[in-house]
């Protein structure tokens, strides 16, 4: 598929439940990098219950970068998630070391998007827009950007100038990455076209609203028959109608391409 980041303008509406259950459901070999500024690796706390003491990953690669061998070191720091075939690099251990990151970004984006040729995708946990030491060279080199927002007003409210400066930043760029919303729980209480309207960018894909499932992935809970829950088979459709979005945007820019010959 691609390099996808998952992104959000206020509260806490599903980033990383919404990555990792991604991740975990699309049974296809993917790397999720958590490059959360605020630190404190959400994802081995919560999904991985704090069970596994990582690598310092983005420490060793900003060392790998300086020495010429980012790519080589990328699959030394990643961590295989048990019983799947995704693979984690775990972020900031504090947000104290993300002004060290800086440099990173830039040369790890071209390295993860060298990746996809060789079918290993990347979903990318950015966190919230506008923190300090954001990453932000994964969310305008992505092949999709994905801004996470729940269908209540508050969520709306605080995601809508977000957007809105974003669609702006992107057209100006031209650079070839879809902007997009990624709502988490439809229908409570607007529907997909009502955040549409409201936030002037389309909405991608859904993910139900299904609290008991979500914790599974946010905070390692044991959930029954999980495969079968509204999340999950959400989570499958979320990967279609992505799928389908990146197919539509490379056949798109082929057509500008063969134009311009
Ligand atoms: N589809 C969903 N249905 C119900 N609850 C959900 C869903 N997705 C996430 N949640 C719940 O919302 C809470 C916040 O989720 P999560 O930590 O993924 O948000 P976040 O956007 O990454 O937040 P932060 O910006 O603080 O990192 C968690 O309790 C999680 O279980
Ligand atoms: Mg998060």
């Amino acid at each position: 598929m691609a390099l996808i980041t998952l992104t959000s303008a206020s509260g806490s509406p599903g980033v990383t439940t919404t990555a990792v259950g991604l991740a975990l459901t699309r049974g296809r070999p993917t790397i999720v990098l958590d490059a959360d500024p605020t630190g404190g690796s959400a994802i081995l706390a919560g999904y991985l219950r704090g069970q596994i003491v990582p690598p310092d990953a983005l420490v060793e690669l900003v060392m790998a970068q300086q020495h010429g061998r980012l790519r080589s070191t990328i699959p030394t720091v990643t961590m295989p998630v048990p019983d799947s075939k995704v693979s984690l690099i775990p972020g900031p251990r504090s947000h104290t070391q993300t002004g060290a990151l800086t440099g990173l970004w830039e040369p790890l984006l071209a390295a993860l998007k060298g990746l996809t040729e060789t079918g290993q995708d990347t979903i990318v946990d950015l966190g919230r827009l506008g923190l300090a030491g954001s990453a932000t060279p994964l969310l305008y080199g992505a092949d999709l950007a994905l801004v996470v927002c729940r269908s209540d007003l508050v969520s709306l409210s605080g995601a809508r100038s977000w957007v809105g400066s974003l669609r702006t930043e992107f057209e100006q760029m031209g650079a070839g990455t879809e902007l997009g919303v990624l709502l988490v729980g439809p229908g409570h209480p607007y529907g997909a076209r009502e955040v549409r309207d409201a936030l002037g960018a389309p909405v991608l894909a859904s993910v139900d609203w299904d609290p008991k499932a979500a914790a599974a992935f946010s905070a390692g809970a044991t959930v029954r028959k999980l495969p079968s829950t509204a999340l999950v088979r959400s989570l499958r459709a979320v990967d279609a109608a992505l799928t389908r979005t990146l197919a539509a945007a490379r056949s798109e820019l082929l057509d500008v391409e063969e134009e311009a010959v």
